[in-house]
């Protein structure tokens, strides 16, 4: 099973798009997938017209047990949704001994619950919050998308620097599974101008980038993923080309 935390600490730069586009698209190859929210925007939820009985904020504050917080929103493609109340988990959690381990503690029966799992996508807010280190405690791999700007080619670097103080103090070393460059438009300089700064800094690491679709945005507020919205949309192309390379 592999586990993979979708992260940048700048907003808006299609960390939830991607995660719920690559697990719909896993799910589509006959893969079981689960996403986890941890942005209390609770965007997951609301792009894919699903709700919860019981949130992630149940799961980590009031000991719900997992099997009661998972919601299988397509075939094969379970959530753990958040809400507001996922805001108040950052106060709780602060006075918590090993506050960044709980996400793996509470999520440590998920192979007995799903059984054949294959790929863990967790969806981090943009912050470098107690939420967001939880995410790599528990992930073994890290996403970073990052859109057409150099604000969010910062909030990429803060993300690695964060990566390696966790790294150091949990002794775990993660792996980059990839840099996705989002909203890339062909017509626009500082597209290919970001698009080469990051192919000379990431190099291989760098995955094909996502062009500027408004089908994508048109999907979430249909409560649609692009493959449900529209399969012939560059939204669906871009995200099946990384998909295929993610997870071959
Ligand atoms: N390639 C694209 N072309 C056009 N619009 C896009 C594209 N990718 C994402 N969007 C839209 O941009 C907006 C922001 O995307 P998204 O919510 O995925 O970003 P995010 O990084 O999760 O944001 P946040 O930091 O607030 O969690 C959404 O309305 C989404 O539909
Ligand atoms: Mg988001």
């Amino acid at each position: 099973m592999r586990k993979v935390a979708c992260q940048n600490f700048k907003g808006g730069t299609a960390k939830t798009t991607t995660v719920i586009s690559l697990a719909h698209c896993l799910t589509r190859r006959g893969k079981k997938v689960l996403v986890v929210d941890l942005d209390a925007q609770g965007s997951v939820g609301v792009s894919l017209g699903v709700e919860a009985d019981f949130t992630l904020y149940d799961l980590l504050i009031d000991n719900h047990h997992l099997s009661e917080c998972l919601v299988e929103a397509r075939p094969n493609f379970f959530c753990l949704l958040a809400d507001q109340s996922l805001a108040a988990c950052e106060t709780l959690l602060v006075a918590r001994p090993r506050r960044e381990e709980i996400l793996r503690r509470r999520l440590a029966e998920l192979p007995e619950i799903l059984p054949d799992l294959d790929v863990v996508l967790i969806d981090c807010s943009p912050s470098l919050s107690i939420l967001s280190q939880n995410a790599l405690v528990y992930a073994d791999e890290l996403l970073i998308p990052i859109s057409m700007d150099y604000l969010s080619m910062v909030g990429a670097n803060h993300v690695f620097d964060n990566l390696g103080m966790i790294e150091e103090y949990f002794e775990k070393k993660l792996k980059i599974a990839g840099v996705v460059p989002t909203f890339f438009d062909q017509r626009v300089n500082m597209s290919k101008e970001v698009l080469s700064a990051l192919q000379e800094r990431y190099g291989s690491l760098l995955l094909p980038p996502v062009r500027i679709d408004t089908k994508l945005k048109q999907a979430s507020s249909a409560r649609k993923t692009i493959f449900e919205f529209n399969e012939k949309s560059r939204g669906s192309q871009d995200y099946l080309r990384i998909c295929e390379e993610l997870f071959p």
